[in-house]
């Protein structure tokens, strides 16, 4: 039994020659006890007819919008409510283009903007449509928020030609299904039923006007750490600085700009957590004084005068009930030292040493190698991407937990 028997998934097909795989997918699915919906679009049927897929899945297949009888069976809403997946496969450059940008303009479309449930795409199509910036871009965009990319693998296309493009096989597609299901699986994850509070990115500390005291925070780490806490299962709340991350599908985005903006919404949700993370890398100081006009370029030199911010991580921790809490300490040297001692005087639970001098990693980088630092031990995560550190780093809270 795999965590397929029982789930109601829609099959989108796209126009591509991939399509006749779908067929022998649409089988293996229901092989695994699946509930299958075929959706195709008008170019899929160009290639393959309805009537096939209609009797492997053993259900009508959906392809109009503006089709009133179909509407009157299942209308395009309720079917969107019915999935716990929508599966897209083969997805071509034409539909990801269109999914990224939010098109409506034929059912399968809209089924995925209208739908709470999982998203999956298995691209198909020539090697150098694949490899265009363009469908790169849109691709980039869909993973930004929160859609799975299952491949393409590499090999000969039907086309002639040899490269990435091909979509996967239907054996792959039916496991990576299962385990995207398993992981979206709220009962299954190891934070299900737990409030996870994370802060990211930087705040800003306005001088005047126009300008403001910041830094090189990107949020990536607080948001794939959300991400991750999402597919752990827990209710996610990320409390985001100025940055421009997508919000992932699921959780709760408050955005602030100053310290004290996120020290008012950290506050006000961190008592009911049972999580806080911080991986903002909040400004210390604050001007003093911010001039009401922009401030002009008359003398050689000026001061300006700063004020300590409130430390925020420090008042989550020294709550009544206080959540367990995670901080990240961002330092150019002596990082185990100080990262030891910022656990101590903020009296944090665990401490996630991060070394801010490596352009590599830390600040605004895909990547991050960090050791985890808790009262009695140290656990170095190798160099990967922010999502591969969040999940383990999503792992060791929910055992110390
Ligand atoms: O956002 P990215 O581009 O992905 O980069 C990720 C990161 C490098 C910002 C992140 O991994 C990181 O290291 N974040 C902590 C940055 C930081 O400000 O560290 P710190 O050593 O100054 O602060 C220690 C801890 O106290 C942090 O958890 C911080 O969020 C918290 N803090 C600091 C000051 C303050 N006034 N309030 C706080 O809560």
């Amino acid at each position: 039994m795999t965590h397929l028997a029982q789930k109601k998934i829609i099959l989108g097909i796209t126009g591509g020659i991939a399509a006749y795989k779908s067929a022998e997918l649409t089988r293996r699915l229901k092989e695994q006890g699946a509930d299958v919906r075929v959706v195709m679009t008008p170019g899929a049927k160009e290639f393959i007819t309805p009537l096939t897929f209609q009797a492997l899945s053993g259900n009508p297949v959906s392809d109009s919008l503006l089709d009133r009888d179909a509407e009157a069976a299942m209308g395009h809403i309720e079917l969107a409510r019915w999935a716990d997946l929508i599966l897209v496969a083969p997805a071509s450059a034409d539909f990801l283009a269109r999914l990224s940008h939010g098109f409506a303009n034929d059912l399968l479309s809209t089924l995925c903007l209208a739908t709470s449930a999982p998203i999956a795409v298995a691209p198909a199509m020539n090697q150098l449509m694949w490899k265009n910036k363009a469908t790169q871009a849109n691709c980039h965009t869909l993973k930004q928020r929160g859609i799975l990319l299952l491949g393409p693998n590499s090999g000969d296309q039907a086309c002639g030609e040899t490269g990435l493009g091909r979509m996967m096989e239907p054996d792959q597609l039916v496991s990576a299904t299962a385990s995207l299901l398993r992981n979206n699986d709220p009962q299954a994850g190891p934070l299900h039923g737990k409030k996870v509070v994370i802060t990211a990115g930087p705040t800003r500390e306005a001088l005047d006007p126009i300008r403001f005291i910041s830094n090189h925070s990107s949020g990536k780490m607080g948001f794939a750490l959300a991400r991750a806490a999402l597919a752990a299962g827990a209710q996610t709340i990320i409390i985001a600085g100025p940055v421009y991350q997508e919000t992932p599908n699921g959780a709760e985005r408050i955005n602030t700009v100053t310290a004290k903006g996120m020290y008012r919404a950290s506050l006000e949700h961190a008592p009911s957590a049972d999580i806080f993370i911080a991986t903002a890398a909040v400004a210390d100081y604050r001007p003093l004084q911010i001039a009401g006009q922009k401030i002009k370029k008359s003398a050689k030199q000026i001061s300006i005068e700063l004020t300590r911010n409130p430390d925020i991580i420090a008042a989550v921790a020294a709550l009544p009930e206080k959540p367990f809490t995670v901080g990240f300490a961002a330092e150019t040297n002596d990082l185990i030292n100080y990262a030891k001692g910022k656990l101590q005087n903020k009296k944090l639970d665990l401490i996630v040493a991060n070394d801010v001098a490596r352009s590599d990693i830390g600040f605004n980088s895909d990547q991050n190698a960090v050791t985890v630092i808790s009262a009695d031990k140290h656990q170095n995560l190798a160099q990967a991407n922010k999502d591969q550190i969040a999940e383990q780093l999503i792992k060791i809270i929910a055992s110390a937990l």
